[in-house]
């Protein structure tokens, strides 16, 4: 095999054939000879260019040879500077699709409850769309996780267990298929990696070699991810858990941590805070009214006003918050979760309790909480009243911006949906049904109340006062006299 480099300015007859092909079964004293033949006939800057050929072709070939190895640094690399699974396979699904010259790879997880495989990582598809395969299905992925099996499919559509359905639905051409199970420490399956349409022809024993080496890596930082989400999802059970113990010690307060934390993430997310502080707005929020737990139920469950004395001892529930949650290992970024959790009986104007902090010497998360458990606390049922009507506790919240919260704050929680509302006051009452809630999405919170004070209605907003009080008064007695 030889490649020719034209002479500028030369008739094309007179072209100068050069071996560039090193590695084509001459010699290297045949090359050596060559080169020196033709190197007498060559102007110096024929020669420069000439030489810059034969490196651009020696590093062609170096660079093919290191192509899977430079790979698997990247993965590597990635691994160690990448947390986050779905960027970590994205990379891996990129490398393996290089390293295999393939047009497309997907990696399918398990899902071993609904028994599916679905697609964390599919390259060519949209990636809000997630394609879910039944186990049981003839596909090929499906295939490979029952038999727990490597597939390579020099030809799909002549292959029993291609189903063609995707293809139709896509547009893509499904030719050569290489598919391996991805196995946990137990050998059990927890996946497929999936490669489509190798370049030039079928996949190798090579591919097959590579794609086993990578799918071990994904296999194994899939099952470290999946074992972290279920210690999350432990801890974050038992935290909601332990929140709950405190509220289920009395019915009227049943479900306040909870609603407490959605107002709280609702707030939030509408501020637009921080993603990395959502953890810790959450289990603050959650956690907030722990330390009632070193309260009197005798203090707690008294059926009037507090006495001084009594109210005393309830303030010191925020201080046990503290002490309680100190207590547990709260680390990194959720290391502020006891001192967010015990702020939330602060005021901005230092009159709250019970380190007495003013305006941003409360964490602003605290300031959050701080709304969401008054405005919680005003529209719940109490020992000593009645549910108050929701134009009192909209009075009461304005009448608190700039000393007890965050003007902001406030304003923002009642510009929210009166739906997004609706859904966290009604879901342990259980008075409202979906469809009633839905009605609510276009009016927000200020509106809605204004609607009940008796605004003008406009054309959406016909009925919606009267649906209102009758899902937020259901179950209370007719004309009762709020006590605040
Ligand atoms: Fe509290």
């Amino acid at each position: 095999m030889s490649k020719s480099i034209s002479r500028k300015g030369q008739h094309k007859s007179e072209r100068l054939e050069f071996p560039l092909a090193v590695n084509s079964g001459h010699n290297g004293k045949d090359i050596v000879e060559s080169i020196e033949a033709l190197t007498s006939k060559l102007t110096k800057q024929e020669l420069a260019l000439v030489e810059r050929k034969i490196k651009a072709m020696g590093m062609e070939e170096e660079l093919k040879r290191l192509r899977p190895l430079s790979g698997l640094y990247r993965v590597i690399k990635a691994m160690t500077t990448e947390r986050r699974l779905e960027s970590l396979l994205e990379v891996i699904t990129k490398e393996t699709q290089s390293i295999l010259n393939c047009d497309r790879c997907s990696v399918f997880i398990l899902d071993k409850q609904k028994a599916e495989l679905w697609t964390q990582v599919a390259q060519g598809i949209n990636k809000q769309k997630q394609i879910r395969v039944s186990l049981s299905a003839s596909s090929v992925a499906s295939q490979c996780a029952r038999t727990a099996k490597q597939i390579n499919i020099a030809d799909a559509y002549r292959n029993k267990h291609f189903d063609p359905a995707f293809d139709k639905l896509t547009g893509y051409r499904t030719d050569s298929i290489l598919c391996v199970p991805m196995l946990n420490r137990h050998a059990d399956v927890i996946g497929v990696f999936q490669a489509l349409n190798k370049a030039n022809g079928q996949f190798t024993e090579s591919d097959e070699e590579w794609l086993l080496a990578l799918t071990t890596v994904a296999a194994g930082l899939i099952e470290q991810a999946q074992a972290y989400l279920e210690i999350e999802h432990f801890v974050d059970r038992t935290l909601e858990t332990l929140a709950q113990t405190i509220d289920k010690r009395d019915p009227l307060t049943a479900g306040h941590s909870v609603r407490v934390t959605n107002y709280s993430l609702l707030l939030g997310n509408s501020l637009d805070i921080p993603e990395i502080d959502l953890p810790v707005l959450r289990y603050a929020a959650m956690m907030h009214d722990y330390g009632k737990i070193g309260v009197p139920e005798a203090i707690l469950w008294k059926n009037d006003r507090l006495t001084a004395a009594e109210f005393a001892r309830v303030q010191e529930h925020a201080r046990y918050t503290y002490d309680l949650l100190s207590n547990l290992p709260f680390k990194g970024k959720l290391a502020s979760v006891p001192f967010v959790a015990s702020c939330h009986h602060e005021k901005i104007d230092g009159s709250g309790y019970y380190r007495n902090l003013k305006g941003d010497e409360i964490p602003y998360l605290a300031r959050i909480i701080a709304v969401a458990d008054v405005f919680d606390a005003l529209t719940s049922e109490r020992h000593y009243r009645n549910r108050m009507p929701i134009d009192k506790v909209a009075e009461i919240m304005m009448a608190g911006k700039g000393n007890h919260f965050e003007p902001k704050y406030v304003d923002c929680f009642f510009k929210l949906p009166s739906s997004q509302v609706l859904a966290v006051m009604e879901s342990e009452r259980g008075q409202a049904i979906p469809y009633q809630i839905k009605q609510f999405e276009s009016v927000n919170l200020k509106r809605l109340v204004e609607l009940v004070m008796g605004a003008k209605p406009k054309k959406r907003e016909e009925g919606l006062s009267q649906i209102f009080e009758a899902i937020y008064n259901a179950g209370l007695p007719p004309n009762y006299q709020s006590l605040d």
